[in-house]
């Protein structure tokens, strides 16, 4: 697993890392649009906070949560520049039960995809401390459908529902697009899974 003071330093860097478009993953905007992030939303592992700031302007109160100080800080900059009123913390999403906070909805724009196999077991406890019962978390992570070696760890199916197996039900598993800027990875996109998984009351 890559360590708090790498991410830190991936976003310090003149060039956004590759998934810091810019603007929202499409997947989300279209979420947003069906009304879906709304009420108490938690962005975990925000990055410079687009998804938080979608769910913002949706009408959310929006949380957004990231290791880096250097992608909240850039965060709470476009909040202010946007007119929007989000709350961005830097703090561990393994450990989201430290910081107070409840969840109604959790998106997870490819943060699920960072972590090992044991690190994917502290996750998946960390979020269902904070997520109410019958919350949704809304993930998307890079895909075994995705050829090649660029990027981070590709995730099956399967993987999801056995990390989400005890709590949860995992409503669907949809293909989707995951969107990228060039300047990195030489790719403007890539296979993605969209999980809908439910926390069980
Ligand atoms: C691939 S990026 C995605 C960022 C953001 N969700 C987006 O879509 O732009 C993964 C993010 O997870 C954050 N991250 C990794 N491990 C973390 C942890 N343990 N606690 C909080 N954030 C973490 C990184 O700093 C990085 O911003």
């Amino acid at each position: 697993m890559t360590t708090p003071g790498s991410w830190d330093e991936t976003y310090a860097r003149d060039t956004p890392p590759p998934w810091d478009i810019g603007r929202p993953q499409p997947v989300f905007t279209r979420l947003a649009e069906r009304g879906l992030l709304a009420g108490q939303v938690l962005d975990s592992g925000c990055g410079t906070g687009e998804n938080t700031l979608l769910a913002a302007a949706h009408g959310a109160t929006a949380t957004g949560i990231d290791l880096s100080a250097h992608a909240i800080a850039r965060a709470q900059a476009k909040a202010a520049e946007r007119g929007l009123t989000a709350r961005f913390e830097t703090g561990d999403v393994l450990r989201l039960g430290d910081l107070g906070l409840t969840a109604e909805v959790i998106i997870d724009s490819g943060v699920f995809h960072v972590f090992d196999d044991e690190a994917r077991v502290r996750y998946v406890t960390s979020l269902a401390s904070v997520l109410a019962p019958g919350g949704h978390c809304y993930l998307i992570c890079f895909s075994d459908r995705q050829p090649g070696e660029i990027g981070p760890r590709r995730v099956s199916q399967d993987e999801l529902r056995a990390a989400f197996g005890d709590g949860w039900s995992v409503d669907s598993i949809e293909a989707e697009t995951f969107e990228l800027s060039q300047a990195r990875l030489g790719i403007t996109s890539a296979q993605a899974w969209l999980a809908v998984i439910r926390r069980l009351g």
